[in-house]
């Protein structure tokens, strides 16, 4: 007998004697469970819903590796055994949906933010180039960080890793040549430790607050709210551009919706926090010039591992697309583009490189700087991931990801994997997908 029958039999009748049917929440419970019996893996330690491709079963192994003494990955049942310490595994694991039984703490972010990468402040700003916060988790994992290690990423853009790094109790630092991206990621790690009072205000505060930002009048002596509210209006400012057509809200109220939902990432986020009792660590953000690290001494080989993407190669006005903000800021764009990489419009390649057009030689070239500046800052035994894609430019794909894996052995990195993740539903852009390659500075 199928459960919905039980449930209609189970069911009372009416005074009269008729059938009286069960409600529709009834129905669609008890089918809900008849189709998970179908469709969810038999097993107490079982893979995540959005394990969806084979660098995902990619990560899993790499992550079981960092976390488990033994491991059998049984991908056809799509279930897991191991030997190690449970409670940990279901702290840290970003691939598996239980563990023994129980949801992981990464389940409970997806199933509390209805997402798997927009959790905790990780959705405050659609950054271009952003990583996944799954693959940072996973590459922690790999790489056994622990609350005693520190972790580097040179190009930290809006702060992905720092941010990660920071849910599960681990100091980083992360250093980026823009300003937006500093804004962003101090404001992601700030926003951790905030006093919930002070993010609220009363639709009428917002609308004067929204207006003086607008005339440009906007201060605060909360420097966290400060940059709060210039990021939010920037993010809605470049919204209302794409949705005026349809958005009724008008500026201001998609201004004051966009703040609400980052009030709602944050109860969320000390929900978990209070029922898995995490401890969260601050990032230490730098505004700076991966080019120039050698010129901060403190930083040689103090790092246990860094998790990195430099910017891809493209022909996309990275700077000028942020130009409010930067107005905004104050900020000095030619001085940024002049240290961005691949945007750099002046000079010469030192070397000589038939074929490549100039710019991209100068790219490279600065990238195999990067990398080398990067070995420098780890300690002995430290490991590296750089995300990478290749790109296309004049119709010709130029070869930034076999590129870069060179540059780190000429380095001196061991090179150890390299998984390729690809860009589901984007057969025809420009990136098909990126790829993580993943080495060790020798002992
Ligand atoms: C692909 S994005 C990284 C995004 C980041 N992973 C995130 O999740 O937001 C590359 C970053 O490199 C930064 N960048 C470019 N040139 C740089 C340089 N010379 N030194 C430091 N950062 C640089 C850019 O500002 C950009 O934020």
């Amino acid at each position: 007998m199928s459960k919905i029958t039980k449930v209609r039999d189970q069911a009372q009748t009416t005074m009269f004697g008729t059938y009286e049917f069960p409600s529709y929440e009834e129905v669609m419970d008890a089918y809900a469970k008849e189709f998970a019996d179908y469709v969810l893996p038999k097993g107490d330690t079982i893979f995540g819903f959005w394990m969806q491709t084979l660098a995902d079963l990619e990560f899993l192994d790499l992550e079981l590796r960092g976390l488990t003494d033994e491991y059998k990955i049984d991908s056809v049942n799509r279930i897991v055994n191991f030997k190690g310490d449970e409670d940990f595994i279901r702290l840290r694991i970003a691939h598996l949906e239980k563990v023994k039984g129980k949801a992981t703490l990464y389940t409970d972010l997806v199933d509390k933010f209805g997402d798997t990468n927009a959790y905790a402040f990780h959705n405050l700003y659609p950054y271009k180039g952003k990583f996944y916060p799954r693959v940072v988790r996973t590459l922690i994992n790999a790489f056994k960080l622990n609350h005693n290690s520190l972790l580097l990423d040179p190009f930290n853009g809006s702060g992905t890793a720092t941010h990660e790094a920071s849910l599960m109790g681990i100091k980083s630092v992360g250093i980026d040549v823009t300003p937006m991206g500093i804004v962003l990621s101090e404001l992601k790690n700030d926003l951790l430790f905030i006093n919930e009072k002070k993010l609220n205000f009363l639709p009428k505060d917002l609308q004067n607050i929204f207006n003086e930002i607008e005339n440009k009048r906007w201060k605060h002596s909360d420097p966290i709210i400060h940059k709060l509210m210039l990021a939010v209006y920037f993010d809605t400012v470049d919204a209302f551009v794409r949705t005026s057509r349809y958005n009724r809200k008008g500026k201001v109220g998609l201004f004051i919706e966009k703040l609400n939902y980052i009030k709602d990432c944050y109860k969320k986020m000390m929900e978990v926090k209070e029922k898995h009792k995490l401890k969260f660590e601050s990032a230490r953000i730098i505004e700076g010039d991966v080019l120039e690290l050698k010129n901060k001494s403190k930083m040689e080989e103090i790092f246990d591992a860094c998790i990195t993407s430099p910017p891809y190669y493209f022909s996309i006005d990275y700077v000028g697309k942020d130009k409010i903000a930067y107005d905004y800021l104050g900020a000095d764009m030619k001085k940024i583009e002049s240290r961005y990489l691949g945007m750099k419009n002046s000079g010469q390649p030192k070397g000589n490189y038939s074929g490549l057009p100039p710019r991209v030689a100068m790219y490279y070239e600065d990238l195999k700087e990067s990398i080398k500046n990067i070995f420098w800052t780890l300690k002995p035994g430290g490991k590296l991931a750089i995300i990478i894609g290749d790109s296309t430019v004049n119709g010709k794909k130029i070869p930034t990801t076999i590129t870069t894996k060179k540059f780190c052995e000429e380095a001196g990195f061991k090179f150890e994997k390299l998984i390729f993740n690809p860009l589901l539903g984007a057969r025809n852009r420009a990136i098909r997908g990126e790829s993580v390659i993943i080495c060790e500075k020798g002992k």
